[in-house]
Order: C-alpha cells, then sequence, then structure tokens
C-alpha cells in the first residue's frame, strides 16, 4: 500500500461481525506496543489497557447485564440479554482509560485526548494486522460501578471498549464527511 491508501481505507467493523480468531499473545503484545506511541503532553503516559478474553470476558458480559439491571430494576429480559450479548462476539475486548494526573498543569482534556489517541491506534493497528475492530462505548463507559469492577480508581476513566477479531463480512462504506464542510482556509 502506498501514500495514503491505509488511511483511506480505515472503517470500523460491527462488534457483532467479529469472530475467532482474534490476535494471539505475541500479536497482541506487538499491536500493544506499537499502539502506545503517542503523542503525550508533559510524558505522564495517562492510559491504561485491560485485556478482556475468553471466561473473564464473558463474565465481564454479565456483570454489565447485572449492573444494567440494578439501574433499572424494570428492564426486560431482552435487554438484558443484549447487554451480556454485547461481550459474546469479538474474542477479544481491550478497556482503554484514561489515569488523568490531576496535579499536573496539562489539562484533563489532553490527557483524555491522549488515551484516545491509543484507542484510535488500536483500530488502526488491528487493521493492519488484518483484523476488524470497533470502538464502543455506551452507558458501560461513564458508569463508576463498571470502573471500579474494572480496578479504576476516582482519576480513571473508561475511554472506549475496543472489540477485535476476524470479520465475518466486508464492513459496508459509510458516508464520510465531505471535505468542502468540514476545510476552510482561514485568513485574517
Ligand atoms: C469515543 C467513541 C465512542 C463510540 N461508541 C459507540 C457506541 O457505543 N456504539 C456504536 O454503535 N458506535 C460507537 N462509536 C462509533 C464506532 O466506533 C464507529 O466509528 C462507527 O461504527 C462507524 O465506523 P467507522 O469507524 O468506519 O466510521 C464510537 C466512536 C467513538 C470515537
Amino acid at each position: 500500500m502506498t501514500d495514503l491508501a491505509f488511511l483511506n481505507a480505515r472503517r470500523s467493523v460491527p462488534s457483532r461481525q467479529l469472530g475467532e480468531p482474534a490476535p494471539d499473545d505475541a500479536t497482541l503484545r506487538r499491536l500493544l506496543e506499537a499502539a502506545l506511541r503517542v503523542p503525550d503532553h508533559g510524558k505522564l503516559t495517562p492510559f491504561r489497557i485491560r485485556v478482556l478474553r475468553g471466561e473473564a470476558k464473558r463474565a465481564f458480559g454479565r456483570a454489565l447485564a447485572q449492573r444494567a439491571e440494578e439501574n433499572d430494576p424494570g428492564l426486560s429480559d431482552a435487554k438484558r440479554e443484549k447487554e451480556r450479548q454485547r461481550y459474546e462476539h469479538a474474542p477479544l475486548v481491550l478497556v482503554v482509560s484514561a489515569k488523568i494526573d490531576g496535579d499536573s498543569k496539562v489539562p484533563a482534556l489532553e490527557q483524555d485526548l491522549t488515551a484516545g489517541c491509543v484507542a484510535y491506534n488500536l483500530l488502526l493497528g488491528a487493521q493492519a494486522l488484518g483484523f476488524g475492530a470497533q470502538w464502543l462505548t455506551g452507558w458501560a463507559a461513564y458508569d463508576r460501578e463498571v470502573a471500579k469492577l474494572l480496578g479504576m480508581k476516582k482519576s480513571e476513566h473508561v475511554i472506549g471498549f475496543i472489540h477485535i477479531g476476524t470479520p465475518s463480512i466486508e464492513a459496508p462504506e459509510r458516508d464520510r464527511p465531505s471535505y468542502d464542510e468540514i476545510v476552510s482556509v482561514w485568513t485574517p
């Protein structure tokens, strides 16, 4: 691939279209090491990654379904099942979090952006290795009980759940923002 072809081909694959195999441990390590190379104001390393696979991943899905029910005791069986199933599809989920240094003069927003770059690198890296990936958040990314379950203290929060696996379909292209709407030349 030359020039910008890789970025022009970038797209997410919906998590329900992701199956086995996921990257094996050695490949995952290479992917993670590459993804850590992000711009980072103050070199604070304000991010962490948790790997969910196999039974641990399924247990996380079950815990989310339970938490969803606690948040909404009237939750229908169908909705509860949908919550649980979110973690049944892709064989690998990486939880990217931002660990904010509140004493730093680097604004928290910038630390979040650095963690977001890690998440985006994981999407790019997974695709470069021939896998598919999708960045998901949903309510669980903002629920403090879920953060606690993942072992996060107050200063840490979820940036995204990156679902990775082998695509079962070629993900359809979606409309992309138009250049003319987005780009302008500023003049004083
Ligand atoms: C921070 C963030 C959170 C997202 N959360 C969700 C989500 O919870 N559910 C969802 O369907 N898509 C979510 N998306 C969108 C998908 O990751 C993806 O961008 C979308 O499926 C379009 O695919 P594309 O990446 O090829 O444009 C999120 C994207 C970002 C950047």
